[in-house]
C-alpha cells in the first residue's frame, strides 16, 4: 500500500522535481501540495510555472495548492517533504512536526541543529537516531529530518570514500548551476557571458555540514569529523548539475588507482532511489561534465575523476544533478529511509 504523501513549497525549482520524482514512486502517492498565499487556491498547473523536463503530471495538474499550514493539509498524510524557503522553512516545520507530521526537508534551517538528522542514507544512515533525542528533548509526535545542502552532497560520498585513507584536510573549488538558486535566484543579465565568484552562505555550508555528515554518532550525539573543510563557492552559466574541484590531505598516502577503486567500491544502500554504484569513476580526465553526466544513476549518482595524487593526498574533480540527487532526490531518498526504519 502507497504511503500519503504532501509536499511543502510544491510550485519551486525542488517542488517540481519532487513531484517528477513522486508522481511514479513505488511506496508514496502525492496527496497535497502547498505554496505561498499567492497560489493557494489555485490547480497546480496554473500556480507553477512547469519548467522540469517531463510534462506535467495529469494526476497533479488540477490539484487545488493550499497554504502551507497544519490545518490546509489532511492529517491522515504521514510524510512530508519541505522546499520552502530557509526562513519559512524555520517558522513552519516545526508547527508541522509538532501535530505529528515527519518532515523530510531541503531547507537550511536547523542543519546543524544538534538533534536533527542531516542525513544522506548511503552515508550516514545511523543518525536517523536523532529521532529518538529529538522526540524526547522537544516533546514532538513527529520527526524533521533534513538533507544537506546540494553543493555538499555533491562532494560528500567522495570524501566518505577516502576516509578510508584518513581524511585530514579538504579544499573544494565550486562551479555550481543556476537552478541551484531556485527559479527567481539569479537573472539572465548577471549570468549570461560571466562567472559569480561568490554565494552567499553557502561555503560555509559545505564547510560545516559536511562534518556532520562524516562524524560519527554514539546513540546520543554526533561528534563532528575532525577534518578541516574550507570552499569557494562560485556560480556558472549551466543549467543543472555542480561540479566542483576537490584537494584532499590524507593519513595514508593511497595511488590514484587505490583512490578510484575506493570511491568505485563506496556501497550504496538498499533503497528504490539509490543509484549502484553510488561513485562512477571516470579515467577520462574531461569528464566529468554537467551536461553529460548529470544524469548517471537517474541523477543519484555522484561522478568523479581526474584523480591525481598530491603531495599531501589526492585532487580530484567531482559532480552531480543539484536539484535530484542535490536536493529533490536526496529528500525522497530520506524518506525511503524513514519508511524502511519504520518511522511512518
Ligand atoms: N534549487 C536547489 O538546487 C536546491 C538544492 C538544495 C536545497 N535547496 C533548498 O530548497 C528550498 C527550495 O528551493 P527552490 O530552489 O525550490 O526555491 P524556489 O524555486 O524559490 O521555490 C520556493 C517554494 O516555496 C514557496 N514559498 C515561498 N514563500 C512562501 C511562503 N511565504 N509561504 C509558503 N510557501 C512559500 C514557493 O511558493 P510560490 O510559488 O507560491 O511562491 C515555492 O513553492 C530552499 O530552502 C533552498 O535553499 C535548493
Amino acid at each position: 500500500m502507497s504511503i500519503r504523501v504532501g509536499i511543502l513549497g510544491a510550485t519551486g525549482a525542488v517542488g517540481q522535481r519532487l513531484i517528477q520524482l513522486l508522481e511514479p514512486h513505488p511506496d508514496f502517492e502525492i496527496a497535497a501540495l502547498t505554496a505561498s498565499p499567492a497560489s493557494a487556491g489555485r490547480s497546480y498547473r496554473d500556480a507553477s510555472k512547469w519548467r522540469v523536463d517531463t510534462p506535467i503530471p495529469e494526476s497533479v495538474a488540477e490539484t487545488t495548492v493550499v497554504e502551507t499550514d497544519p490545518d490546509e493539509v489532511p492529517n491522515d498524510i504521514p510524510l512530508l517533504f519541505s522546499s520552502l524557503p530557509s526562513s519559512i522553512g524555520a517558522e513552519v516545520e516545526p508547527a508541522f512536526v509538532e501535530e505529528g507530521y515527519v518532515v523530510s526537508s531541503n531547507s537550511s534551517n536547523g542543519r546543524m541543529d544538534e538533534d536533527i538528522p542531516l542525513t544522506i542514507p548511503e552515508v550516514n544512515p545511523e543518525h536517523l537516531g536523532l529521532i529518538e533525542v529529538q522526540r524526547d528533548e522537544r516533546g514532538w509526535d513527529g520527526a524533521l529530518i533534513k538533507n544537506p545542502n546540494c553543493s555538499t552532497i555533491t562532494m560528500v560520498p567522495t570524501l566518505a570514500a577516502l576516509d578510508g585513507f584518513g581524511l585530514q584536510q579538504v579544499r573544494v573549488s565550486t562551479l555550481q548551476a543556476v537552478s541551484g538558486a531556485g527559479y527567481s535566484g539569479v537573472t539572465s543579465m548577471e549570468i549570461l557571458d560571466n562567472v559569480l565568484p561568490h554565494i552567499g552562505g553557502e561555503a560555509q555550508k559545505m564547510e560545516s555540514e559536511s562534518l556532520k555528515l562524516l562524524g560519527a554518532f554514539d546513540g546520543a550525539e554526533v561528534s563532528l569529523h575532525p577534518a578541516d573543510v574550507s570552499a569557494s563557492c562560485n556560480r556558472v552559466p549551466t543549467l543543472d548539475g555542480h561540479l566542483e574541484n576537490v584537494w584532499a590531505d590524507l593519513e595514508d598516502d593511497p595511488s590514484a588507482e587505490d583512490v578510484a577503486a575506493m570511491m568505485e567500491e563506496y556501497p550504496s544502500a538498499d533503497l528504490p532511489s539509490s543509484p549502484d554504484p553510488l561513485i562512477h569513476v571516470f579515467e577520462d580526465p574531461e569528464r566529468p561534465q554537467p551536461r553529460m553526466d548529470r544524469m548517471l544513476g537517474d541523477g543519484m549518482a555522484v561522478a568523479a575523476g581526474g584523480i591525481e595524487e598530491t603531495p599531501g593526498g589526492v585532487q580530484y574533480n567531482c559532480l552531480a544533478h543539484n536539484t535530484i540527487r542535490g536536493a529533490a532526490g536526496a529528500s525522497v531518498l530520506n524518506g525511503e529511509l524513514l519508511l524502511e526504519e519504520g518511522y511512518l
